[in-house]
């Protein structure tokens, strides 16, 4: 990995793997892909390359790729589950035209692609306790139809025309720098935005519900690791699940009132968000991550929420 594309660079994940890249790797060239409207600013603009890139445009990522020799792109473009559910059509054209985009290219040009799958992948039927890496995935959303459709497609083409496709099924994403947009596990951040500017908050996923989730910065070794594991260890490809901590919105609640004792929450449930998240794992089996990668969470649930808070302290106050 030297030259890299990052497509969504503006987004939750992106926004802060291209700035972790661009500091690992300072002899490569880490090209920041947007959507206009979307623009990159400050350090993330600075910092580095950027090009217009809409992954429904075959010719503008493959123009990019040649442009600066890239040799693995991170395909970060996509609609989370909430907003899928109103943009069904929408979702499909990022989520999987965009990926036949991308891995059309990556055949040609010989890149390695990382395209994140998700907890979102799973559905009722799957085994919600220990949920194992390789089990049942018939999702009902449309977010997780087109994340199971990305797994197979990266293993096809990986199998068929030996593209190097490699990912993670990551948890609900916590972070204190870039906001997710209309996914489920968004309450787990909006929570402390509320918390830390002394509002209360009004949750709309019932109490009871667990669902995986990770801090950023796991997150984004995890999509480092994961691309550049030794490939003869790897068993799976597309997706490994990765897990940090699960927790429901109590737990939440209580950890947060731990440290800011005046904060209050009440619930007016979704139904649309409750669905999507009755219909996911309460907590995923990471073994085969560990043991083919070496996947390791490096906080729980008390050294996110204090790391959350200082950092919304500093941001907000
Ligand atoms: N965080 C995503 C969502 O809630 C799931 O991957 O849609």
């Amino acid at each position: 990995m030297k030259n890299v594309l990052i497509i969504g660079s503006t987004g939750q994940i992106g926004s802060e793997l291209t700035m972790k890249l661009r500091r690992m790797l300072p002899e490569g060239t880490i090209v920041a892909g947007y959507i206009p409207g979307a623009e990159p600013k400050g350090e993330l603009l600075e910092s580095g390359p950027s090009a217009v890139v809409d992954v429904t445009n075959g010719a503008q990522i493959a123009e990019t790729v040649e442009k600066y020799k890239i040799d693995t792109i991170y395909n970060l473009a996509a609609l989370l589950s909430a907003v899928a559910e109103r943009k069904p059509l929408m979702a499909w054209n990022i989520q999987m035209n965009g990926l036949i985009n991308i891995l059309e290219i990556a055949r040609e040009k010989g890149c390695a692609v990382f395209t994140p799958s998700s907890i979102g992948s799973f559905g009722p039927e799957t085994p919600h306790q220990n949920t194992p890496q390789d089990t049942i995935q018939r999702p009902r959303s449309m977010y997780g139809v087109t994340k199971v459709a990305t797994e197979l497609l990266s293993d096809y083409y990986h199998n068929k025309y030996g593209v190097d496709t490699r990912s993670v099924r990551f948890p609900g994403l916590i972070s204190h720098i870039t906001l997710p947009g209309g996914g489920t596990t968004d309450y787990a951040v909006e929570i402390f935005y509320a918390a830390v500017k002394g509002e209360e908050f009004v949750c709309p996923i019932a109490a009871g519900t667990y669902m995986d989730m990770m801090y950023m910065p796991d997150a984004l070794q995890a999509a480092v690791d994961i691309m550049q594991a030794d490939p003869t260890r790897l068993v799976h490809r597309n997706s490994f699940n990765i897990a940090a901590m699960s927790f429901e919105p109590e737990t939440l609640r209580a950890a947060i009132a731990k440290r800011i004792p005046s904060f209050r929450m009440r619930y007016e449930v979704d139904p649309v968000r409750q669905a999507i998240a009755d219909s996911w794992p309460d907590k995923m089996d990471d073994s085969c991550a560990r043991a083919e990668w070496g996947w390791k969470p490096t906080f729980g649930l008390d050294e996110m929420v204090d790391d959350m808070i200082l950092n919304l302290r500093k941001k907000l106050l």
